[in-house]
């Protein structure tokens, strides 16, 4: 029997079982496993790897599914030789790298973040950008404002005034190459006089990230209720900061209460202390009245407000927004010369033009729908196919649902089964600051991208994939 020596990082939003799967089908190809060896048993592999067996079950599954080790009854898994795994000749037989690829891709990918690209408003963008292409502009080609460009600042404080009810100057904006960098920023700024920062107890992993960078910051896991984060964690925290996603929590996705906003302002107003408030994707609010932003309704000056272009216009912009109480603003001028430019002068031109016209406004109206639509089709296939097999935890908002199966299926058996049936779905546990406080195994559907019957299609095969009768 060989022996292995996988490095697995817990930490990583790689799934444990994947992680093991590319590191045997690596050894496998390249030859390091030599054909017909036998690999450890799951159990052994499990003492010695110190994780449960679960996901070197699901390892081995997959590298049976796709023909890297064969099984041999009562004896065990054995690898089979490069030359007799079929996908690898299909591999080596010409093909380019961007069709295999192609392959790779799941035919319905349920990813939480991608967005629809075919009604991206490809035509206008193209006017507005070919006008910041002229000579006339040729500024645009270089570093400018390190801020951002004053009159993209303007527009967004606008946008968010008319959205989000944001009240703000265009002074007290930061244009940032997308939310993380944005964080970064911040927690720059904020590392002189926050010690403690609360945390919801689940959130996304660029945002974990993050936190693991400022090791000056200690944090506290704050509970997630259905109304929003416990304010008794919060009051136990002796946080000086708080970093929440009230209008859409990412990924469990409740909505915190006006209740929970006014007292979290309360405490932020008596402690002295800053909520960090992450609008990603307030844009798309489908069924109820959306409430209104702790930054409208904070008299105090105590709120950080961060938002994104990512949902709205596309990822690939990196393009996002931080808005600072004004104690934070000159902090920031203090430092500006320890940065270099953010986002590039001439996408934001570009944007700025398209908020000017009336395209924007348009294209929000228009993408809502879309959203709606798509998103009103996700949960109707859902009702339809699972009956009450299963509940939607999250629903109403954003880009995402999350589903709760109930058929007894660990989530990393349900992602399993439904990568079998060339379906992605995404976990949730991952999110979690400590991923036993994940009760409940369940999974992110994003729709984001799908076609309205991709969407129907893929549910039905999810149905079909987890046994639901
Ligand atoms: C909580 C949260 N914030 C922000 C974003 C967007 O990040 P960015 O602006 O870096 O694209 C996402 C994307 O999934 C998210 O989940």
């Amino acid at each position: 029997m060989i022996e292995i020596m996988p490095l697995l990082d817990e930490k990583s939003k790689m799934p444990l079982y994947i992680q093991l799967y590319n590191y045997i089908r690596e050894e496998i190809v390249s030859g390091r496993i030599k054909p017909d060896s036998r690999l450890p048993s799951i159990r052994n592999l499990s003492v010695y790897l110190k994780i449960s067996r679960t996901p070197i079950a699901d390892a081995y599954d997959l590298l049976l599914g796709e023909g890297y080790i064969r099984s041999r009854p009562r004896s065990g898994f054995y690898a089979v030789s490069p030359e007799d795994i079929p996908s690898l000749h299909a591999e080596t037989a010409g093909e380019s790298e961007e069709e295999e690829q192609k392959k790779s891709i799941a035919s319905y990918d349920f990813h939480y973040d991608h967005v629809d690209l075919h009604h991206f408003p490809f035509k206008k963008w193209k006017k507005w950008s070919n006008i910041c292409l002229t000579s006339e502009n040729h500024h645009l080609l270089q570093n400018a404002d390190l801020q951002g460009e004053y009159g993209l600042r303007k527009e967004i404080a606008s946008y968010l005034h008319q959205l989000r009810g944001v009240c703000c100057s265009p002074d007290q904006i930061i244009i940032g190459a997308g939310t993380y960098h944005s964080l970064q920023l911040l927690f720059h700024l904020l590392k002189d006089d926050v010690a403690i920062v609360g945390i919801e107890e689940a959130v996304n992993i660029g945002v974990k990230g993050i936190f693991e960078q400022f090791p000056s910051f200690s944090y506290r896991s704050l509970t997630l209720e259905s109304d929003g984060i416990s304010m008794k964690d919060l009051y136990n925290s002796q946080a000086q900061a708080v970093y929440v996603t009230p209008s859409h929590q990412f990924p469990l996705g409740m909505t915190f209460s006006m209740k929970k906003r006014m007292e979290l302002l309360q405490w932020a107003y008596k402690k002295n202390a800053y909520v960090i408030e992450n609008d990603y994707d307030s844009e798309f609010r489908f069924n109820e009245r959306p409430l209104p932003t702790l930054q409208s309704i904070d008299k105090h000056n105590r709120v950080i407000y961060a938002g994104t272009f990512s949902r709205i216009m596309s990822p690939s912009f990196r393009i996002s927004y931080l808005i600072l109480p004004r104690s934070l603003f000159h902090r920031f001028q203090k430092q500006i010369n320890s940065y270099n430019q953010f986002a590039s002068p001439l996408l934001q031109k570009t944007l700025q033009l398209f908020m000017e016209s009336n395209d924007f406004a348009r294209h929000i109206r228009k993408m809502r729908r879309l959203y709606q639509k798509k998103h009103d089709i996700l949960v109707n296939a859902v009702n339809h196919f699972f009956q009450d097999q299963a509940d939607i935890l999250s629903q109403g908002s954003g880009l995402h649902i999350l589903l709760k199966v109930k058929n007894n299926m660990s989530e990393n058996e349900l992602i399993l089964a439904a990568k079998k049936e060339g379906i992605n779905v995404y976990p949730s546990s991952i999110y979690f600051l400590e991923p036993s406080s994940a009760s409940t195994a369940a999974v992110l559907l994003g729709f984001g991208a799908l076609s309205e019957e991709t969407i129907k299609c893929g549910i039905k095969k999810l149905a079909k994939a987890w046994k639901i009768t």
